[in-house]
């Protein structure tokens, strides 16, 4: 299984803080923020990564990641998505030669977790899957809504909805088969009138072709793309990292 990280997008609502550089550059307690996703996918056994960039400070992942040795990654890539905010599925989108008909474990530049999902990794066979995470404010999600009576099933996922069915969020990581290419291919712009290509438009697609499955992330996961996510990632990390610090934060 290889791995695709995706870095592009412009943070633009961690200006000015992303004006000096990527948002996956900015410190997470005592590590630039995409080194977390670097170390989920190697703790999965996954050696093989592409990681999509984009915007004005594409040329500074270079400098921090070289050639990925210091991670235990065999082999690291790079694609430069042209248009920065085109969504996340066009960025995945560049990921299709990379592949090469493989199935990839994705996972967005800005998810931190400490969830360790090798079992999921190995046993994929085919179709998506995705990793689900409750959260106490849903509006501000991806949500899947499960057929009644069967929480295994998801029927649909919606973006951001305004009467959550369920607070069962979608996270930034998923495993697909060579499939998603297709998916990303048929996506409509305007699916969530954003003028973005969407992973969950893509998900969609997975449910409705009866190929989606889902497990829940065990354990931490926060994204750090505003002030108090990126605040509160460090302060989980540091805790994590040096307990003393409980007692100050
Ligand atoms: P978002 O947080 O939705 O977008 P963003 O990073 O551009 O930030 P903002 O909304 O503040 O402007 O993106 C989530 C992750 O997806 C992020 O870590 C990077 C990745 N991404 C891409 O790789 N390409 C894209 O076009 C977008 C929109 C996101």
């Amino acid at each position: 299984m290889k791995g695709v990280i995706l870095a592009g997008g412009l943070g633009t609502r961690l200006y000015p803080l992303t004006h000096a550089t990527n948002k996956h550059l900015l410190p997470v307690y005592d590590k630039p923020m995409i080194y977390y996703p670097i170390q989920t996918l190697v703790k999965a056994g996954i050696k093989e990564i592409l990681i999509v960039v984009s915007g004005p400070h594409s040329g500074h992942f270079i400098h921090v990641l070289k050639n990925g040795k210091e991670f235990g990654i065999d082999h690291v890539e790079f694609a430069y998505q042209e248009k920065p905010n085109g969504g996340i599925a066009d960025a995945l989108a560049l990921a299709e030669d990379f592949a090469d008909h493989d199935s990839i474990t994705t996972i967005l530049g800005d998810n931190t977790t400490d969830a360790d999902i090798s079992t999921a990794v190995r046993s994929f066979k085919k179709g998506a899957l995705i990793f689900l995470k409750e959260v106490p404010d849903p509006q501000r999600f991806g949500i899947a809504r499960f057929a009644e009576g069967n929480p295994k099933t998801i029927v649909e996922i919606i973006e951001k909805p305004k009467s959550p069915p369920s607070k069962m969020a979608v996270t930034g990581l998923y495993i697909y088969d060579y499939q998603v290419f297709d998916f990303i291919k048929k996506c409509d712009p305007g699916f969530a009138g954003r003028n973005e290509l969407e992973i969950t438009e893509v998900n969609n697609f997975y449910i409705k072709a009866n190929q989606l499955t889902w497990a829940p992330l065990k354990g931490y996961w926060l994204d750090a793309g505003t002030f108090d996510s990126l605040f509160l990632a460090n302060a989980y990390w540091a805790k994590k990292r040096n307990p003393k610090l409980s007692r100050d934060l």
